[in-house]
Order: C-alpha cells, then sequence, then structure tokens
C-alpha cells in the first residue's frame, strides 16, 4: 500500500510555560485527509499542541514539519496564513462586516476583487450562511452564524490544514449537531486535513476518523477511531469514552 503524505508531523516536541510541562515528548503524524479528534482532560495540552502546529507558540524542544517542512525559521505570518484557525470565541475582526472578514486571507494576499466575490460566495454556500448576512458585523451576529462566519473565513483562505479548537463549545446543542453535519459534508467535499479538539466525546466519535487521546501534556492513544474504541490502551481511555469495560 502505497504510503500517505504526512501533512503534520511533530517529532519528540515538548513545551513548558515555566514550571508547567504542558506537552512532553510528542510524536504525532496526521496525514492527508485524516480528521483527527483530540480529547483528554483539561490542561492536559490540547490548545497548546495546536496552537504550536500554527506557530503561535514555538517549542522548547522538537520539530513541527507541515507538509514535510519544518517549521523552524520560516515567516510565522504566512505560515498562519496557511492553516485555518477555529476557536471557540471565533476571533472575527469586530470592525470589519462579515464579508469582509470572510475574504481577508484572500485579500492580503492581493486576489482580484471578482475572484474574492466568488471564494466568499462559496464558503458561505458550504456552512449554509445567508447572503443577507453579508453587510451585518459580528457583533450582529448569533453564537451559531459567527461561528459559521468563523469557519467560512477558514474555507476562504483555501489552506489545506484547518485546526480546530472546541469551536463548537459555546452554541446550543441543536446548532452543535448541524454545526457537526456540516464541518463532516465540508470535510468530505474538500480535500481538507482537520485537527480537532473537543470536550465533547461523541463529538469526537462522530467526527474524527483518528482520535487522539492527551493527559497531562502526553499522548496516551493515537489511532483510527474504530481501534480505540476496540482497544481502548487503559482504564483513562475506557473512562474518558464511557467505553464499558
Ligand atoms: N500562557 C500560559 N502560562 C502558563 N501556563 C499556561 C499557559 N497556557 C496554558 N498553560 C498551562 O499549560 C497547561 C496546558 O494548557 P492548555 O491550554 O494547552 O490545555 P487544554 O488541554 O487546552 O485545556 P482546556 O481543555 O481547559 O482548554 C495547563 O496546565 C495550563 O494551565
Ligand atoms: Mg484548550
Amino acid at each position: 500500500m502505497q504510503e500517505q503524505q504526512k501533512m503534520i508531523r511533530l517529532i519528540d516536541v515538548s513545551k513548558n510555560y515555566g514550571s508547567v510541562k504542558a506537552l512532553v515528548d510528542i510524536n504525532l503524524d496526521v496525514c492527508n485527509h485524516d480528521f483527527v479528534t483530540i480529547v483528554g482532560s483539561s490542561g492536559c495540552g490540547k490548545t497548546t499542541l495546536l496552537k504550536l502546529i500554527n506557530g503561535l507558540l514555538l517549542p522548547d524542544k522538537g520539530e513541527i514539519l507541515l507538509n514535510g517542512e519544518n517549521i523552524k525559521g520560516k515567516d510565522l505570518v504566512s505560515l498562519r496564513r496557511n492553516i485555518g484557525y477555529v476557536i471557540q470565541d471565533i476571533g472575527l475582526f469586530p470592525h470589519m462586516n462579515v464579508k469582509k472578514n470572510i475574504a481577508y486571507v484572500p485579500y492580503i494576499k492581493g486576489y482580484p476583487k471578482t475572484e474574492i466575490e466568488k471564494i466568499v460566495l462559496d464558503a458561505i454556500d458550504v456552512v449554509k450562511l445567508d447572503k443577507d448576512l453579508l453587510n451585518r458585523f459580528p457583533v450582529e451576529l448569533s453564537g451559531g452564524q459567527k461561528q459559521r462566519v468563523g469557519i467560512a473565513r477558514a474555507i476562504a483562505a483555501q489552506t489545506k490544514i484547518l485546526l480546530m479548537d472546541e469551536p463548537f463549545g459555546a452554541v446550543d446543542e441543536i446548532t452543535r449537531r448541524k454545526l457537526q453535519d456540516e464541518i463532516l459534508d465540508m470535510y468530505h467535499q474538500i480535500g481538507l486535513t482537520i485537527m480537532f479538539v473537543t470536550h465533547d466525546v461523541q463529538e469526537a466519535i462522530k467526527l474524527g476518523t483518528k482520535i487522539v487521546v492527551m493527559d497531562q501534556g502526553k499522548i496516551i492513544q493515537y489511532d483510527r477511531k474504530e481501534n480505540v474504541i476496540e482497544r481502548p490502551q487503559n482504564t483513562f481511555v475506557k473512562q474518558l469514552l464511557g467505553l464499558s469495560s
């Protein structure tokens, strides 16, 4: 079988905040078109892991490779433009309307106006966001709508990698289920590689092709979803995933 292309690779990565060991010797390979969900107790290092991958934080030790290239010494601003990053408090630009928010990366990259127009319309179509909302400002949107704009912005940036940190944590149950279905549709439509942090184990199981289980800065198990469910590594994994013994 042909070896799958590795999109994200962490080799012996450690990160400390002062005396706090947030990540300890992390090794992780994420292949092209994997949908990796990450679960683990609060404070186990999930957010830190995503921030290292998009260069918001630098590791104290170890190497991070994206699509085979070491990110060390790279221009981190342009690196970030090539990775979609969606967080719970979505970080939309408050002074820009929805359209400008979504168009941000293509605009910065200097795409022609007509092309930007098309990219924005395609992106809102994927996340099922009403065209009438394009002129509104983030403050005039509901939580679910903001979330959709954040995802549309990541789509419009046309990145191959999408990092999501509890993106649906703040929305109600029904909207959350809709957004889950939409993210799955999008994942199947576009050839994306996704890493998705969640506290919701059902969400992790529904969305992921692979699951990472973390505890205290370490990866306890990382495998295809079926394997994690059928062969949990230990009691911690069993309990976290709510699997009976
Ligand atoms: N800027 C910081 N300064 C000091 N310690 C930090 C900082 N950011 C995170 N930490 C600590 O590092 C550890 C990992 O934090 P991180 O945010 O990665 O956890 P997490 O798994 O995302 O948690 P949660 O599920 O609560 O979001 C925690 O112990 C946290 O308190
Ligand atoms: Mg976090």
